[in-house]
């Protein structure tokens, strides 16, 4: 976010937030509001958001975040915390980083200490390390530009109570006005702790045998990539590329603003890493999810090599009306967990997002619908969309030229449509007139995203929240993540398409709420 919103936010809330009471999280019971996410995580009051800290422990994935506990806009920094076993329910715990005399509490990673190289565990209790940026707000008032340092914390007591290392900032600044947002990894090959740190229009790479030493290893991204803003919350993460013995080195790097379609969003680079320097082999800026809503994503550490996934999860929003948005007593969401691939395509190697197979547990009542859209037919019947959907089908076409557009609606005549632009090769999201939409001049709008894929066929998986759409297409190398905000529910869909595109069957899912009990 930009540093004047930054000054301006924190500096009205300095005070209330930096004395420290034991919080509990709010509870405001079954999480039923207009707009609440059903099958989406939100914190049950005030904001919320980048995802922090996500870590695998002993079969628990656990949820940091971004998180103001005394307000719906963004403020003095905490780390809010929830846990789930299944990355789909989740358990709200008590807040688990206060911010303290070095600063907020900025976005970072947790890593688990198995050979107990900070000596912060024991070989047999492994401690859980958070790793994250102090923003020290006097700091940067006072015009100084070392006001972002890092700091760690770790708990011995599977995540639950935090102890902040004495030694803190274990990385102190070295006078550049943007350092944050450390993702800490373990390379195997060099055997070495890494940490990618977002530095203003780049990354810097930084080596540690123990945690707490930091030494710097090398820099990425100047001259590469989009530059329309400030880079933010990177990864750095080793991929099979599927269907091969191959891997490569992933980097993301959330960027704000600057996404294609406006605003935050994150782009991501294909190469290689030897443990100290990062090359890569990318010549076009890639994004993960062309949608206006999907930021500051990072993945799971320690995840079990028996499962061997690489699972993701975005902050459903976008800094350009994050904190105008109309819900209450909550502001944002998480996006849908899920598994990243590389894959082959024509113009090249792609990333692909899979919403995981775990989500398959909130299926209820899946109903296939069939004939939809027979050929010769340029529009479906109506069909009841339940509240919490997912809709799958495959469009076939006889030209790629063909269009075909989904249309969710209700009877307010508020409409999300969701289509493919034939002769542009181009899904879209047109959320114009979704409903509520003034409360930000970059909320309404088409926002498009273009196929890697040139098929005629295309297969069509989209999951429908309370306010949300996350569109997936061609194998997940397809990705759009909208928000929007209908004044009633949407509750139906119809299908339209160029005289010649067939539709034989849509199948309906209802899903059930995470929050039901
Ligand atoms: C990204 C971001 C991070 C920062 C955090 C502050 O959305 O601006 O760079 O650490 O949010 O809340």
């Amino acid at each position: 976010m930009s540093r004047a919103l930054l000054i301006f936010l924190a500096a009205a809330t300095l005070l209330t937030a930096c004395s420290q009471p034991e919080k509990p999280v709010a509870d405001h019971g079954w999480m039923t509001e207009p707009h609440r996410p059903q099958f989406h995580f939100t914190p049950t009051a005030q904001w919320m958001n980048d995802p922090n800290g996500l870590v695998y422990f002993q079969g628990e994935y656990h949820l940091f975040y971004q998180y103001y506990p005394d307000s719906t806009v963004w403020g003095p920094m905490h780390w809010g915390h929830a846990i789930s076993n299944d990355l789909v329910r989740w358990d709200h715990q008590p807040i688990a980083l206060y911010p303290d005399s070095l600063g907020f509490i900025f976005s970072g990673s947790a890593v688990i200490d198995h050979k107990n190289t900070s000596g912060l565990g024991t070989d047999q209790a492994p401690a859980m390390v958070a790793i994250y940026t102090y923003h020290l707000m006097e700091g940067e008032k006072a015009g100084r530009h070392d006001f972002q340092t890092q700091g760690l914390a770790y708990s011995l007591d599977r995540g639950r109570t935090w102890t902040k290392y004495s030694g803190n900032p274990v990385l102190p600044n070295p006078g550049k006005h943007d350092f944050r947002d450390p993702k800490v990894i373990w390379h195997d090959a060099s055997k070495k702790w890494v940490m990618i740190l977002a530095v203003k229009d780049h990354v810097e790479l930084f080596g540690s045998t123990n945690l707490i030493d930091w030494k710097y290893l090398s820099s990425f991204g100047e001259a590469t990539g989009a530059h329309g803003g400030v880079w933010e919350c990177p990864d750095l993460f080793e991929l099979n590329v599927a269907g091969t013995n191959d891997s490569k080195w992933m980097m993301l790097v959330s960027i704000n603003p600057g996404a294609p379609n406006g605003g935050s969003g994150t782009q991501y680079f294909i190469g290689h890493f030897d443990g100290n320097v990062f090359q890569s082999e990318t010549t076009e800026t890639l994004w993960l999810d062309y949608g206006k809503d999907n930021y500051a994503g990072v993945t799971w550490s320690n995840i079990p090599a028996e499962d061997g996934r690489r699972l993701f999860v975005g902050w459903m929003s976008n800094w350009q009306y994050a904190q105008v948005v109309p819900t209450h007593p909550w502001r944002s969401a998480m996006t849908l967990p899920r598994e990243l691939a590389l894959k082959r395509t024509p113009p090249g190697l792609r990333l692909a997002s899979t919403p995981i197979h775990e989500l398959n547990s909130l299926i209820q009542a899946p109903e296939t619908l069939t004939p939809v859209l027979p050929t010769g037919s340029s529009s479906s019947s109506e069909y009841p969309l339940p509240a919490g959907a997912l809709l799958e089908f495959t469009v076939q076409r006889t030209d790629t030229r063909e269009d075909v557009e989904l249309e969710l609606f209700n009877a307010q005549g508020e409409r999300v449509l969701i289509g493919l632009t034939g002769a542009v090769n181009q899904f879209f999201v047109d959320r114009t007139q979704s409903g509520k939409t003034d409360f930000s001049t970059d909320f309404p709008g088409k926002h498009v995203a273009p196929r890697a894929m040139a098929t005629k066929d295309v297969t069509v998986r989209i999951w429908v929240d309370a306010s949300s759409v996350e569109v997936f297409a061609d194998d997940g190398t397809i990705a759009m993540t909208e928000l929007y905000f209908s004044t009633q529910p949407l509750d139906r869909f119809r299908l339209r398409g160029s005289v010649g595109t067939q539709v034989d069957s849509v199948r309906v899912s209802a899903l059930r709420s995470i929050w039901t009990k």
